[in-house]
């Protein structure tokens, strides 16, 4: 411990397209730098190669930047936490190598992080100079994001099961997906969100899945909307133009629909009524709103994150780190990434 007898963490983040780093001081936020990657809105999605290399050019001034704002000296950190999965193998292996670099030469243990458990546990940074209210244990967690769309029973800060997840394609890909052939930029998830609030969610109907269980599926969504735009195209070829708020709108209360259906389920089957939401799908003002409504009439006690704390970020991977810390959890440099992994 450092000599305030604060557990100073710096946390590292690097899975997919974001390069960040936090200092986490006691479980409190001090910096959060995200330097996002506009290099891949050409092409419509990650491309990992290139993802690698712009995290490559940000790691050391992320970092770098991350310690100035906290205010500390790299004498003051007890430990550095750092994404080992799951992502893309090239951008994790930038954080990784650097985490074990630094780690060496200022001779302090380094944390692995599971980059999921990490957006679980986003909600329990505290703000500087202040402490949220936090959800107890256990509680159910709705992680949505680009790649994962999952219902997390989560039993203690580093104890968690999953017990629902999509079957194919994530929520965020479903909606990614379904801008893209409304050629709409990447990720289509904020601009649908924006047009959703000029439309009519109930104008169009599209296919809901009925998988068994706590399951999701989203490729028969997909399809419904395609085959819908492509029946649609052949009567009127503006269709999409003249219709795009009300596409948008109709997409997104299915895809918010299909999600609650199963929350609700869990909770019920479980009897957990303490809900949080995690991931970048979890910025979707539908489905916030729509949370909002369901924990009224559940009454759950329901915690949805600061925006900043929904896409991929390096507090929600110091925090994480800090409770391994707690728990002496420390890895060996002789570790690698991994790409796909379990929570
Ligand atoms: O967690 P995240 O930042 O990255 C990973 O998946 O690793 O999530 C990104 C996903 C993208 O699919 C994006 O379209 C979606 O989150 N997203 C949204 C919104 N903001 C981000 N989807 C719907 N509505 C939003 N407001």
């Amino acid at each position: 411990m450092n000599s305030n007898n604060k557990i100073t963490i710096l946390g590292i983040e690097s899975s997919c397209d974001d390069t960040s780093a936090a200092i986490i001081e006691n479980g409190s936020i001090r910096s959060n730098i995200i330097a996002g990657q506009k290099v891949h809105e050409a092409y419509g999605g990650v491309v990992p190669e290139l993802a690698s290399r712009a995290h490559q050019q940000n790691i050391v001034p992320v970092v770098d930047q991350a310690i100035k704002q906290a205010g500390i000296s790299l004498s003051k950190i007890n430990a550095i936490a750092f994404t080992r999965g799951p992502g893309l193998l090239g951008s994790l292996l930038v954080g990784t190598s650097f985490a074990k670099g630094l780690s060496l030469s200022l001779n302090i243990p380094i944390i692995e992080v599971n980059h999921l458990q990490g957006h679980v546990l986003a909600h329990f940074v505290d703000q500087a100079g202040q402490t949220n209210p936090k959800p107890a244990f256990p509680h159910l967690c709705l992680l949505v994001s680009g790649g994962n769309s999952q219902i997390i029973l989560v039993k203690d800060y580093l104890d968690m099961e999953v017990i629902g997840q999509t079957i194919d394609d994530a929520a965020g890909e479903a909606f990614d997906k379904c801008a893209k052939v409304m050629d709409m930029p990447y990720p289509g998830g904020p601009l649908i969100d924006k047009l959703a609030q000029q439309g009519n969610p109930n104008a169009i109907a599209f296919n809901k899945p009925r998988i068994e269980g706590l399951n999701y599926s989203f490729s028969g969504l997909k399809t419904s909307f395609l085959y819908h735009l492509r029946d649609a195209l052949k009567i009127d070829p503006e269709y999409i133009d003249k219709n795009k708020a009300d596409l948008c709108a109709s997409l997104q209360k299915t895809i918010v629909d299909i999600l609650l259906g199963k929350l609700i389920r869990a909770s019920k089957e479980t009897g957990i009524k303490t809900i949080t939401v995690a991931g970048g799908v979890s910025a979707n003002s539908g489905l916030r709103n729509e949370l909002m409504l369901q924990a009224q009439k559940h009454k759950w006690q329901l915690f949805i994150p600061k925006l900043e704390y929904t896409t991929d970020n390096a507090a929600m991977i110091a925090i994480t780190g800090y409770y391994k810390y707690l728990k002496d959890e420390f890895a060996n440099h002789d570790l690698t990434p991994y790409s796909r992994v379990a929570i």
